[in-house]
């Protein structure tokens, strides 16, 4: 489904993760765990099409079993922005909100992007948040003011409304406390299993990464291994 092999990511200049080779199966989890700074989160970005490559040898994107390879690291701008908007999402390590907007239009967004009609989405972002084991209602409150763990819920709930092929998470359950993260991770990886979809999973946790993955790479210092 997604396929890398010799690619190099970083900054500019700075190589952080050297020659790395991964297989992300179609419909089941892969983990990416180790040292905090090791390059996760660069890692994942780049195989979410966020950043590109140092460098690259094969790095292919197989969309369903009789597609044929996308080879990611030469596609234009405009292609890699299409297949984002169709394909992926994301929920990010530092929640990216629109900050402006309340809890409702932020979950709606990639569903009103798609032209799916008013009552679904209220359906949908009414079943998310029930979910999301929030302790107070929605209200209208820009996302501004809601508190680290409530905004990490609104972005979990985006990207499973979004109904990706491929979600790609960067510690998504970080500043939650160890019973809604449990609650929360259950939902998450529900979802995920009752609609195959493929997902990558960052995280410090080593139990959930056990429990719910069926794959784990780690992070060595310049390289990544699998280690089951
Ligand atoms: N935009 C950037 N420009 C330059 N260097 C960066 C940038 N973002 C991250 N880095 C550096 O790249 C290295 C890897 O960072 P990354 O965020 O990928 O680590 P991580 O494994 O996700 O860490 P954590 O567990 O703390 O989230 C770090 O040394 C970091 O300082
Ligand atoms: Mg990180």
């Amino acid at each position: 489904m997604l396929i890398a092999e010799g690619l190099s990511v970083g900054y500019g200049k700075t190589v952080i993760l050297k020659d790395v080779s991964i297989a992300v199966p179609r419909g089941q989890m892969t983990a990416i765990v180790g040292v905090t700074g090791g390059g996760k989160s660069t890692l994942l970005q780049t195989l979410g099409l966020l950043a590109r490559p140092l460098a690259s040898g094969r790095f292919d994107y197989i969309a369903a079993p009789d597609s044929s390879p996308l080879p990611l690291a030469t596609l234009r701008q405009g292609q890699r922005n299409h297949l984002i908007r169709s394909d992926f999402a994301y929920v990010f390590q530092r929640v990216e909100l629109v900050n402006h907007w309340d809890a409702r239009s932020n979950i709606s967004l990639p569903l009103l992007s798609r032209g799916v009609p008013q009552p679904v989405i209220d359906e949908t972002v009414r079943e998310l948040w029930d979910c999301m084991h929030f302790i107070r209602p929605m209200d209208g409150r820009p996302v501004a003011q809601l508190s680290g763990g409530e905004r990490q819920r609104v972005g979990i709930a985006r990207a499973l409304a979004a109904q990706p092929t491929v979600v790609f998470a960067d510690e998504p359950f970080g500043s939650l406390d160890p019973h809604t993260a449990n609650d929360v991770m259950e939902h998450f990886f529900r979802v995920l299993g009752e609609r195959a979809i493929t997902g990558v999973l960052v995280t410090h946790d080593l139990e959930a990464a056990w429990n719910h993955c069926q794959q784990e790479y780690q992070i060595h210092e310049t390289s990544l291994e699998r280690t089951r």
